[in-house]
């Protein structure tokens, strides 16, 4: 089967309008999982990875895979308020509002060579948020990626001069 075969889509989710494009059919079965995994990691080979991050929550499906199996540390990028040390946090717009993701300061040594991992990169406000924050601590991100592309949205103008790949595309 197709990588794509995996995915269902689920029409006017979250909203009316919006084709959700879920990926629990592929989390939960294990050639698809592995398969997602494997060619994920394709996409790093040759580059030297010390830090994986993964960003919550769909995120962290894939994040700490990749770390353990790029022998690469896996740090959790979270939502406010959820990491008990100094933390390092960057805001993005959404649609109403903003949100923001934090990491612990500690997690980042200065050259840090990092890959960022989330499911889906949409209009890219989440992406460039990490890689913001990344940048700050001092951090050097190696590659972006994500199981599905929406390209419609464009995120990628968001990303200009980071590497990025994604597996799937819509
Ligand atoms: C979704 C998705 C990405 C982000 C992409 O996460 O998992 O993280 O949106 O959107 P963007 O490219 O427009 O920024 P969401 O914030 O819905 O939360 P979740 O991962 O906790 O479900
Ligand atoms: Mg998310």
């Amino acid at each position: 089967m197709n990588l794509r075969d995996y995915i269902t889509e689920v029409p006017n989710f979250p909203e009316k309008g919006v084709s959700f494009k879920d990926i629990t059919p592929l989390l939960e079965d294990p050639q698809g999982f592995a398969l997602a995994a494997d060619q994920l990691l394709d996409f790093t080979e040759g580059l030297h990875i010390d830090k994986v991050v993964g960003i919550e929550s769909r995120g962290f499906f894939f994040a700490p895979l990749l770390a353990h199996r790029l022998n690469a540390g896996f740090i959790p990028a979270r939502k406010p308020g959820k990491l008990p040390r100094k933390i390092h946090s960057q805001e993005y717009e959404l649609e109403y509002g903003t949100d923001a993701l934090e990491i612990h300061q500690a997690s980042i040594s200065e050259g840090d060579r990092v890959l960022i991992h989330d499911d889906v990169l949409a209009t890219g406000g989440t992406a460039r948020a990490m890689c913001d924050l990344i940048d700050n601590l001092g951090g050097v991100v190696v590659q972006c990626n994500f199981l599905i592309e929406l390209s419609f949205l464009n995120g990628r103008d968001k990303l200009e001069g980071v590497p990025l790949k994604s597996l799937i595309i819509y």
